[in-house]
């Protein structure tokens, strides 16, 4: 099949890399003055600008009423300036120019979640990345300019927290009912950071001392009843500005940090310049209403918007396209802090797993595109899996081959040459090469190409010779826009095991021809190659891409017997769980048989619960519905995939039984003085506890019904509210009510009790019709639509049946209120073209049905790749 990702969508809308052109003119400095009333919010800005090359004066500007302007002093006429939907441009403007601008905007109807809008009643936040600010006036609003702020914001007093970025240096009354603060922020910066928060909030402070000796002031700002949730995030932040003072040697720059949360967000959390405003789902934590998984993600994203301080605003994107040179290096940095918090291991696979599970899939589609895009219509739908988890991978492996003193010279040359500045992925790659001293230039072509690599491996042992030779071959999927694709460089790290002791051969005693293997590590850069190893006494087994050393698909001739001694022996926990992923695959994909990944699991599992609980429980991982199926490219059948994963289940739940209720019993999380080692009982526990439950058994719903009343801990409560909902226990109606009544006034606990019932896995449209009916349920907070939608769509069967109206109803809803939000719930149908007719037809048609109904560039530039197949 020819997967084109050829959007058909007007040629005047596309914006191509290759036309960047600087901008004309720089902004020195700007002031802003925002002056927020209950019925509209006047901004006034006056920027001061000097010409850098010929050309227009441009401002953008979008969904603005413009009520004066003066150019040096002078007040426009309409015929010195053209406006449009767009843009303003000033005609014949002089090199130095002074404009001060006065607009009306309605932050109080804005539903996009984009620019400034009211979040709440009592509460005014900004959104600005990538496009936003031109929502609050005109400017320049592209990442190369870069300008020093100063702002004023002007409230009523039911407002007592107006805030913006950098430091507070005035603050007053306007008559009895008002009040205003003006701050500066001292670093230049783009539109996109820019940030105000005007609301009533309550606030948790705290301090932190720079390596250079700067005292800090930290604060995060919530709804009252929510600060006692806010100490994990507080803790977290403090943890992560040691450790990219240790890791990277970033100091922070500022004398505050304030952190911002909010519901009404469409992403998780945003890096403003000194005011990130975040999510409150990526920032409230608390033990009893957070379950683990989602403390952990609170900590990492806590992370990644603080390290974006250094990678993201301190050294900026010159333009959209370079979007993974901040995003990709960012999470690269806050995967390996989460390293550090919990099993390396298990972050590992959890970040594997989401690149698996959305990223593979994304780049065989007809959304498929590079790392670096080189167009876009709507930069908005270029948040990708993508440009954010492929891009992280190729930061990933440059930093492996280099080691960490090399990568850590490399980086520092980076910071030394771009502070500053607005720059591009060649900028990296050329820093990290000087820094080094070892030439990455080859791994541009990662960024720079779309596809996930095919990587072919074949093994073969001489045993008289005593040598095992491994060729490999690459090769990537033609794409009818990127006709030269290009062989990339990747790391294989990789191990022998002698196939009779289980012990690892020491490679350096074994290799011998050039091989280029070095530390474990074989860089493969060309499109076929050979390596061999000597004095190989036994037959071997290799375990290959250790750690997910690159972003390929391996294709390698195991046998089970292979894969389950894998599972036992290799000493790196992922190609564990891997060899486990691999034995499924095959056992529900192509129907091999259960029996040797039982027997490998039983002798592995008692040997690391001890040492690492969290692994073991990911060691149990049965791949998900929707990972099954995006592995299937051609006649899928989402019912065919849930009755093999149904009986697989059933079999591990027969055959592990008494196993699972043994070590339910065996385990307490309350005994383990570590929080990553409690957690990983629990998920472990929870595991055993919904095997025990899948056949019906009353004791285990007994069990699961004390582990819910009993606890205090959200991961425990929740795990068992799920095995008694899910397994249609006696007690599961009177569980949920109880859970409704405990957390209806938790909005993100109560999220969870939506989620557990769309993923019910016999939801119905009924089960979803009820669901978004509920007096809860609200079109307007992105959460909670995330929770009814993605527990749908954890049932394919459901996604493919009557999931597709509710998808295709959401995009059409969302176009006009919230279009970045249409355009994500969309893509959850973007697999449509590898259904099994009648199916595929079926949907293709909704898909239709639903494209003259849209406007937004973003839902049609979706709709349209999606089509395009
Ligand atoms: N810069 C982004 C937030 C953003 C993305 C704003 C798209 C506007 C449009 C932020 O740094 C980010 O990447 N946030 C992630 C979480 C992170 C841990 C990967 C998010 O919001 O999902
Ligand atoms: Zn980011």
């Amino acid at each position: 099949m020819n997967i084109a990702a050829t959007p058909v969508v007007e040629a005047d809308q596309t914006v191509y890399l290759k036309d960047y052109q600087k901008p004309s003119f720089l902004v020195e400095s700007i002031n802003l003055d925002i002056q927020v009333y209950d019925d509209h919010t006047n901004v006034n800005s006056t920027l001061v600008m000097k010409r850098q090359t010929t050309g227009d004066l441009v401002l953008l500007g979008r969904d603005l009423e413009l009520k004066s302007i003066t150019l040096n002093g002078q007040q426009l006429s309409e015929h010195e300036y053209q406006l449009d939907k767009e843009q303003l441009v000033i005609l014949n403007a002089p090199d130095a120019a002074i404009l001060n601008i006065d607009v009306v905007i309605h932050p109080e109807t804005n539903t996009m979640l984009e620019g400034l809008y009211q979040a709440a009643s009592d509460l005014f936040v900004t959104q600005n990345e990538p496009e936003g600010f031109r929502k609050i006036t005109f400017y320049p609003d592209r990442p190369d300019v870069l300008s020093v702020f100063t702002t004023r914001v002007e409230a009523d007093k039911k407002f007592p927290v107006l805030l913006a970025n950098g430091n507070l240096i005035e603050a007053g009354e306007v008559g009895a009912d008002r009040h205003y603060t003006i701050w500066q922020d001292p670093t230049k910066k783009p539109a996109y950071l820019f940030a105000c928060v005007i609301g009533d909030l309550a606030v948790l402070k705290d301090r932190y001392t720079t390596s250079e000796g700067r005292d800090v002031a930290l604060e995060i700002y919530a709804e009252e009843k929510d600060i006692p949730k806010c100490h994990i995030a507080m803790e977290a932040l403090k943890h992560s500005m040691r450790w990219d003072e240790e890791h990277y040697g970033r100091p922070y720059d500022l004398d505050n940090y304030m952190i911002v949360a909010t519901s009404a967000f469409n992403m998780g959390a945003m890096e403003n310049k000194g005011l990130n405003i975040f999510n409150t789902s990526c920032v409230l934590a608390d033990e009893e209403f957070t379950t683990d998984a989602a403390i952990m993600r609170v900590q990492s994203v806590i992370a990644h918007e603080y390290f974006h301080n250094w990678t993201g605003n301190r050294i900026t994107c010159r333009d959209w396209f370079q979007l993974c040179l901040k995003e990709g290096l960012t999470v690269f940095r806050d995967q390996s802090f989460s390293e550090d918090l919990q099993s390396a291991a298990v972050q590992r696979i959890d970040d594997v797993a989401v690149l698996k599970a959305h990223q593979f899939p994304e780049d065989s589609g007809p959304l498929s595109h590079p790392p670096r895009p080189d167009h876009f219509v709507e930069i908005n739908n270029f948040y990708t899996a993508t440009v954010y988890e492929k891009g992280a991978e190729i930061n990933r492996m440059m930093a492996m081959l280099l080691g960490k003193e090399k990568f850590r010279l490399g980086t520092d040359e980076y910071f030394k040459r771009h502070d500053g500045q607005a720059v591009t992925v060649e900028d990296w790659v050329a820093a990290l090469t000087a820094g080094s001293g070892v030439d990455l230039s080859a791994f541009l072509t990662w960024y720079n190409q779309p596809g996930t690599p095919k990587l072919e491996a074949k093994g073969e042992y001489d045993a008289v010779a005593q040598t095992y030779r491994l060729s490999f071959k690459q090769s990537l999927k033609v794409h009818a826009k990127y006709p030269n694709l290009k062989a990339v460089p990747i790391p294989v790290a990789l191990a022998l095991f002698n196939a009779e002791t289980g012990e690892q051969y020491n490679l350096q005693s074994v290799a011998l021809i050039e091989n280029g293997v070095k530390d474990g590590m074989y860089l493969f850069d060309q499109d076929e190659a050979t390596i061999e190893f000597t004095g190989v006494t036994a037959k071997p087994v290799v375990s290959l891409l250790r750690n997910f050393s690159a972003p390929v698909n391996l294709d390698f001739n195991y046998s089970d017997e292979a894969l389950a001694f894998l599972l036992q022996y290799e000493t790196n926990g992922f190609n564990q769980w891997q060899a486990t992923q691999t034995l499924l695959e095959r056992i529900l994909l192509d129907g091999h048989n259960a029996d040797i990944y039982i027997q490998a699991i039983k002798n592995t599992i008692p040997n690391i619960v001890e040492k690492d609980p969290l692994l073991a429980s990911r060691l149990f991982d049965v791949p998900s519905e929707g990972y099954l199926g995006s592995r299937i490219d051609i006649d899928y059948s989402p019912v065919k995939i849930q009755e093999q994963r149904n009986a697989l289940l059933d079999t591990l739940a027969r055959e592990l039984g008494s196993f699972c209720k043994d070590t339910y019993l065996a385990l307490d999380p309350d005994l383990q003085k570590e929080f990553s080692q409690a957690m990983g009982v629990r998920a472990l526990k929870n595991i055993m506890l919904s095997m025990m439950a899948r056949q019906g058994d009353s004791e285990a719903f007994d069990l699961a019904h004390v582990q819910y009343s009993n606890t205090g801990n959200m991961s425990e409560r929740l795990g068992a509210l799920r095995v008694l909902v899910w397994n249609d226990a006696p007690q599961a109606e009177a569980v949920l009510q109880d859970f409704y009544r405990r957390y209806k006034d938790e909005a993100l606990s109560l999220d969870q009790w939506f989620m557990i019932q769309a993923a019910h896995p016999n939801a119905t449209e009924e089960t979803i019709q009820y669901l978004t009916a509920h007096a809860d349920y609200d079109l307007g907070t992105p959460n909670r639509i995330r929770s009814v939608s993605g527990g749908l769509n954890a049932n394919p069967v459901n996604t493919w049946s009557f999931g597709v109206q509710h998808f295709v109803d959401l995009a059409k809803y969302l176009d006009e209120k919230n279009p970045i939000m249409g355009s994500r719930l969309l893509q959850a149908l973007t697999r449509w073209y590898t259904l099994a007719e009648p199916q595929r037809g079926e949907v293709k048609q909704a898909l239709e049905a639903l494209q003259p109904q849209v406007k937004s560039k973003n839902v049609v530039e979706t709709l349209n790749s999606m089509l395009s197949i």
